[in-house]
């Protein structure tokens, strides 16, 4: 039995742990969010009306664009007005980037999302004017030549923008820099992303790669002032080799217990990130943003390998769930966090395939999770998961006089039986639902899109006290109001 009947909220979950990253690569935004206003398939301003209505379905905060690596090399007055020029897209695949899709169709996207912009800079083939200018372009709103440009080009509004990233990945795609070097060069570059009329931009730093411990610490010994946030990327890779990174759905038992294995290294990684954040930035002020993370396979067989385009099964599901769980618990630091990516690459929302679409299960886990957002953390006896601890994990919160408890079975063969004593009796139960499939293997495809898809989850209760049975490899939301 979890004993909730005393609990008390610690602090509360960013809805911005949801968030998602798009960047140039692949078929992400070309086909996956972009076919143009003259396509064939359904489309709101050249956006395809079929992922924004899934998206929105599952709350999208905020989407972090164009890149990843792209951002490095990308030049955003080549994707604004009616002269787009195109360019090489070397990180990915080689292929001719169009910049049909460029800073106005972004925040088109974010208008159909109602969605928060996180745009990240390039610093490392970039120049200080370019970003100062693009900044410019987006936020200024009297007669000055950038702003008069993006009214040109019929914006007259500036755009609103949230989130400001200097670089992406500095130590390697961005520009190969030693952290002192990088530590400079952010200095420098984000004197000039400046805050125009009422528009405030959150700065952020490029962070760690993964266990790089010593980037975080000469970045906050050196740059913690001038920054709102520093980031950090893991991927989840079953083998923790990038030459040989395994199937998505071609797998064993030991890739499915490994993958959870190296996935649940996110907790020690933010522990110990935030351990040096605290020792320069006791009062939190800075975020650590998880703006890439996910599962990361060899790409699916048939496919452009520079397209990254892969599968999604039940392990990814609970992937998903158990770093949501750990953003959950370490939401006093961690604010914002953003899947890789939101359609067709690595772990996606969404796959496409010309005018078709399908859910992946980590889409289902996300929507299954939407009450979290902007809940009030419920820390748990001991701050642990009590009889979830051998092979399972669950997360607690309270919004709007309800209480959402999420469930991660990861265990292949061995149930869970769930029960929690609750602070107030239960007055109504407002969701149940659990996520599992048929086999760890099995995941949607084009003909068959609801292998893996949520169902009704039997709950049972008793006054103050709420039981339910987990299958193997679910993950499961159960919702009450209590009086
Ligand atoms: O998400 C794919 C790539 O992974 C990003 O472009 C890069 O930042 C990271 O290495």
């Amino acid at each position: 039995m979890i004993d909730l009947s005393a609990s008390a909220s610690t602090h509360r979950i960013d809805r911005r742990v949801y968030g998602q990253f798009a960047e140039h690569l692949g078929r992400c935004i070309y086909e996956g969010v972009w076919v143009g206003a003259d396509s064939g398939i359904p489309n709101k301003n050249g956006i395809r009306t079929d992922v924004v209505d899934a998206l929105r379905h599952i709350k999208v905060p905020l989407v972090r664009w164009p890149g990843g690596c792209f951002a490095d090399e990308y030049h955003w007055l080549k994707g604004v007005g009616d002269e787009r020029q195109p360019m090489v897209n070397t990180h990915w695949g080689g292929v001719v980037e169009s910049n049909e899709f460029g800073t106005h169709e972004y925040f088109e996207l974010l208008d159909q999302l109602d969605a928060e912009a996180y745009i990240n800079g390039n610093v490392g083939s970039g120049t200080v004017a370019e970003m100062q200018d693009w900044v410019e372009y987006m936020t200024l709103d009297h007669t000055a030549p950038m702003a008069e440009l993006r009214k040109r080009h019929g914006r007259e509004q500036p755009f609103k923008l949230e989130f400001f990233g200097v670089g992406n990945e500095s130590w390697g795609c961005g520009g190969n820099m030693l952290p002192l070097h990088y530590a400079n060069q952010y200095r420098q570059f984000q004197t000039y992303v400046r805050n125009y009329g009422d528009n405030r931009i959150s700065k952020i730093a490029c962070g760690a790669n993964s266990d790089d411990y010593e980037w975080t610490e000469v970045l906050m010994a050196r740059a913690a002032g001038h920054m709102d946030g520093l980031s950090l990327h893991y991927y989840t890779l079953p083998t923790g080799d990038w030459d040989a990174k395994g199937s998505a759905t071609d797998f064993d038992e030991h890739g499915w217990y490994e993958t959870i294995r190296q996935t649940r290294r996110m907790d020690e990684l933010l522990t110990r990130h935030s351990a040096i954040m605290d020792t320069y930035d006791p009062a939190k002020r800075v975020s650590l943003i998880v703006d890439e993370w996910g599962t990361w396979y060899d790409v699916e067989q048939g496919t452009n390998p520079g397209f990254l385009y892969q599968q999604s099964t039940m392990r990814d599901a609970l992937v998903a769930a158990l770093n949501l769980n750990i953003f959950h618990r370490h939401g006093a630091r961690v604010r914002m966090a953003n899947i890789a990516q939101m359609v067709n690459v690595l772990q996606a929302m969404l796959l496409t395939d010309g005018s078709r679409m399908v859910k992946t299960p980590t889409y289902h886990v996300f929507d299954l999770y939407s009450d979290h957002q902007d809940a009030d953390f419920v820390g748990l006896p001991g701050g642990g998961a009590g009889a979830f601890d051998s092979h399972g994990d669950v997360t607690v919160s309270r919004k709007d006089g309800a209480l959402t408890i999420s469930t991660a079975n990861w265990h292949l063969e061995r149930g869970i039986d769930a029960a929690f004593d609750l602070p107030a009796n239960v007055t109504e139960v407002l969701r149940a639902e659990v996520l599992t499939s048929a086999a760890p293997t099995v995941h949607n495809t084009f003909d068959a899109p609801d292998a893996v898809r949520p169902v009704e989850l039997p709950v049972r209760i008793d006054g103050r006290t709420l039981r339910f049975e987990l299958p193997p490899r679910s993950v499961a939301t159960v919702r009450v109001g209590q009086r």
